[in-house]
This record gives C-alpha cells, sequence and structure tokens, in this order.
C-alpha cells in the first residue's frame, strides 16, 4: 500500500508571481497554489519513491501577514495528517519572512509523541516560482528528502540544501538564497543529492517547552503580548501608554518581551516603565537583540524573567502560550 506525504500550503515566496521571470523583488508571494507547486517539480515523483503526494492549501498569503487564527489552522490541519496511519510526514510550503516562528509555534503545539515518529518539514524559496531560476523547486526536493528520513523527527526547516531546528533558525538575509541561519548552534544537517546528512541528532524536541493542549487554540483568546526594543535614546512613554488604555478598548496588555541590547541590558528609562507594568501585572521576559548567543545569567538575578536562549519574536510566542496555559 502506498504511503502518503502531505504538503501544506501557506503561500509566501516559493508560491509567488512576478510580471518579469528576471524579476526576484518585485513579485506578489502567495499566487501559485500547492498542488501546481508540486505537479511543476518532474522530480518530485522520483524523490517521492513508494510516497503519494496529498495536497491542502491552508492558506494563501505573504508571511509578514500571518495571524494567530492562520497558525490555529495550520497547527490543526497538521495535526490531523499527522494523526491520520498511513502518513509518514508533512512538508509546509511557507514565506521566509516569519517561517521561523510559524516552525517554533508548531513545535510548541504539536504533540511530541507525533512529532517523534513523524517529522513536520517546513520550506520555503527566496526567488518567486515564476523566476527564471527559482530556488523552490530543489528545496521541496530537499524537504522531501528530509521528511523521509528515518532520523527525521520534530519540525525543522529546509533551505538551499540545510537543515534546520525550528528553536534555532533565523531569517538573516533579505535577498540571498540561503537566507536562513542557525546562529552559535549551527545546522543538524545538509541535504547533498537527495541523501541527508546529519551534523546534529535531529531529536525534535524543544526542551523548555511544556506540552500546550491544542484544543485549546479554538477557544482561548490570544493574549496581547508586545516585543519592545531597547535602543539609544528609548523612553518609557510607549509602554505606559500601552499600560493606560482604558479597559475593553482592546484586550489589556498582558506582557512584554524586550529585545535589550547586547547581554540583555535595558536603557534605565525603559526599564522603569517595565517594573512598573510588571507591578500592574504585565509578564515582562527579557531577551536580547543580538542575533548570535543567548542572554548569560551572572551572580546576580535579572529582575525579569529571561528567555532561555529564544530570540524576541519566539520568546513571545513562547510567552503568550504560556499565558494560555
Ligand atoms: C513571505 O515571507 O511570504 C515573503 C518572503 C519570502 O517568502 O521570502
Amino acid at each position: 500500500m502506498l504511503r502518503k506525504l502531505v504538503f501544506l500550503g501557506m503561500g509566501g515566496t516559493i508560491a509567488g508571481a512576478s510580471e518579469s521571470a528576471t524579476d526576484n523583488v518585485g513579485y506578489k508571494a502567495g499566487q501559485v497554489g500547492v498542488a501546481q507547486l508540486l505537479v511543476a517539480i518532474p522530480a518530485l515523483r522520483g524523490a517521492l519513491g513508494d510516497h503519494e503526494p496529498v495536497s491542502e492549501q491552508v492558506a494563501q498569503l505573504d508571511s509578514k501577514d500571518l495571524g494567530h487564527n492562520h497558525w490555529r489552522d495550520l497547527a490543526q490541519r497538521t495535526h490531523h495528517y499527522l494523526s491520520v496511519a498511513d502518513v509518514t510526514a508533512v512538508v509546509i510550503t511557507h514565506g521566509t519572512d516569519t517561517l521561523e516562528e510559524t516552525a517554533f509555534f508548531l513545535s510548541c503545539v504539536l504533540p511530541e509523541e507525533l512529532l517523534r515518529s513523524k517529522p513536520v518539514v517546513l520550506t520555503c524559496a527566496m526567488r518567486p516560482a515564476s523566476s527564471s531560476a527559482p530556488d523552490g523547486p530543489q528545496n521541496v526536493l530537499d524537504a522531501v528528502a528530509t521528511a523521509l528520513n528515518s532520523a527525521s523527527q520534530g519540525v525543522v526547516v529546509v533551505c538551499a540544501g540545510t537543515v534546520h531546528s525550528a528553536r534555532d533558525v533565523q531569517k538573516a538575509h533579505p535577498y540571498r538564497v540561503n537566507a536562513l541561519d542557525s546562529g552559535d548552534s549551527g545546522p543538524l544537517g545538509f541535504v547533498e543529492e537527495g541523501a541527508v546528512r546529519w551534523v546534529h541528532q535531529c531529536t525534535g524536541a524543544i526542551a523548555d517547552a511544556r506540552a500546550f493542549p491544542l484544543e485549546k487554540l479554538s477557544f482561548v483568546p490570544w493574549p496581547w503580548v508586545e516585543i519592545l526594543v531597547s535602543h539609544a535614546g528609548v523612553t518609557g512613554t510607549a509602554l505606559r501608554a500601552l499600560c493606560a488604555l482604558p479597559k475593553g478598548a482592546t484586550p489589556l496588555l498582558a506582557g512584554i518581551v524586550v529585545a535589550g541590547t547586547g547581554n540583555g541590558t535595558i536603557h534605565q528609562d525603559l526599564e522603569a516603565a517595565l517594573r512598573e507594568a510588571q507591578k500592574q501585572g504585565v509578564r515582562v521576559v527579557r531577551s536580547t537583540r543580538c542575533c548570535q548567543g543567548r542572554v548569560v545569567a551572572g551572580s546576580t538575578e535579572f529582575e525579569f524573567a529571561h528567555s532561555n536562549g529564544l530570540s524576541p519574536v519566539k520568546a513571545r510566542i513562547a510567552l503568550m502560550l504560556e499565558l494560555m496555559r
């Protein structure tokens, strides 16, 4: 019996189209359906081996416009397919701009016992499908090789022949086809001529993520968590204004992730406002705006919780899920 490999489409540049085949910048993301993308990759048949492709369009957008409902829908559809006995893995085509957030979110909410035996592989492209030299088709083939590799587990990201973990991957370049990076941790592996060469064990688990009951996404409101950046000249004015918003006008501010300078330091004026916010019950998490490494704790306790090495955008997701729990 043929097993199934599921492809879920979310849009992005991989599904983008521009008027000219030489224009890799002035295109519109999220134009080509996932089924059409697959048909345009002749080598896919061979890469799938004894697997039959199944595709579904979950969303069709530029990933900068993703909302929490898109995440909920994607998590639910992914969970649905992972729970089907003859499905081996799920591949998701997605825009690069917020891919690291979606990958991290999925790794926090999908049940670990399913992810241990059935990987979820996100892939993307930096050039639109209409390009005369698109990178999407090779990325899809590499994602298929990763999804069908017996050592794959958890949520991983494949781009430009490189396999990244959901925890460490970050978009690091606005133009290069090799736009993603795993920082200090380095990639999990490389895809070479259809074979994965692992350089780190693919554990799949997010060590510091606590199990999240997926069904809660349907009825628990998403808390309002903002990211603020500490920088020269910043004040506490914006944060105080957010905290002073009248009840009922918007959901109450529930949390702040502060992208601190260097080792998570914060301008004294913003720090004072954060202290006041925390006293009012707003949860504050400290991360760093540095794109590599993590905040290193010293001998004195930090006044604000730290992000456990998560980047500001991922720390925001972790805090939202924590508050929703
Ligand atoms: C997007 O994130 O949807 C657009 C940019 C990209 O995919 O590279």
